[in-house]
């Protein structure tokens, strides 16, 4: 599962304009886009699609987390978006994991297009084992997210969303099939920003990474069109 440009662009505003303007200049430079809760929540499907019309593909960043039928239903809302990847929280269970296999399949089939590409997220790389520990997990943050990206796999779910750290025992566990959506990614040329535990592009690419989410070193970049392409000609650097 390695796509041709594996960077998705993470578009962290709530302002379509400003969104709108990012998406124009990277068309055709990245392999698309993400779209968070951010952006969803101040401008629902509309804005999607009209991001969506330039031609890049979506990542529809927007974790659900529900009973099963509640986030099937979900799923279902979304599919009319054509998303080239959604995700849910694999914390949701095996079977809510399940249903949104399956409304994701069925849904996409009734519309003539292929089914998104369905992640887990596991553990939110913002909990460590402390906070783990509070909420009633021991073990450890890495033991934990290993077991929930097995169940995603279990599942029938398509990849998880990871760090890079998480990355290679990830990629040893569950095999070549699954994809690996790797964000906290910095060329050596970026400023850190609140992120701590960063790998460059080609590292993450190395350690089992298919997709890179990247954000500021493009968003923030004076030239942004340019910061994707010196990011792309790292990355063929290393292939
Ligand atoms: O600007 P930056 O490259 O740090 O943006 C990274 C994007 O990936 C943001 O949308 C952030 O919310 C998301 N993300 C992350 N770390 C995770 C999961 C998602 O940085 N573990």
């Amino acid at each position: 599962m390695k796509p041709g440009n594996p960077i998705l662009v993470a578009l962290d505003t709530p302002d379509p304009q400003a969104a709108l303007r990012l998406a124009k200049k990277l068309a055709g430079r990245v392999g698309g886009v993400k779209l968070g809760l951010e952006f969803f929540a101040a401008n629902g499907p509309d804005g999607v699609r009209r991001i969506a019309e330039l031609g890049l593909p979506v990542f529809l960043d927007l974790k659900f987390h529900d009973i099963p039928n509640t986030v099937a239903g979900a799923l279902r809302s979304v599919a009319p978006l054509a998303p080239l990847m959604v995700n849910v929280h694999a914390q949701g269970g095996l079977a809510m994991m399940q249903a949104a296999r399956e409304a994701a399949h069925e849904a996409a089939a009734k519309l003539g297009q292929r089914p998104p590409i369905l992640l887990a997220v596991t553990v939110l790389t913002s909990l460590d084992g402390g906070a783990l520990r509070q909420a009633g997990v021991a073990g450890g943050a890495a033991a934990q997210v290993l077991r929930l990206a097995k169940l995603a796999k279990k599942a029938g779910l398509d990849g998880v969303v990871c760090s890079g750290l998480e990355a290679k025992a990830i990629r040893l566990a569950l095999g070549p099939d699954f994809a690996l959506v790797v964000p906290g990614i910095r060329p050596l040329w970026a400023a850190k920003g609140d992120q701590k535990r960063i790998m460059t592009p080609a590292k993450a690419l190395k350690v089992g990474a298919d997709w890179l989410v990247i954000g500021r070193p493009i968003t923030g970049a004076a030239d942004p069109a340019d910061a994707a392409l010196r990011i792309q000609a790292e990355i063929d650097g290393r292939r």
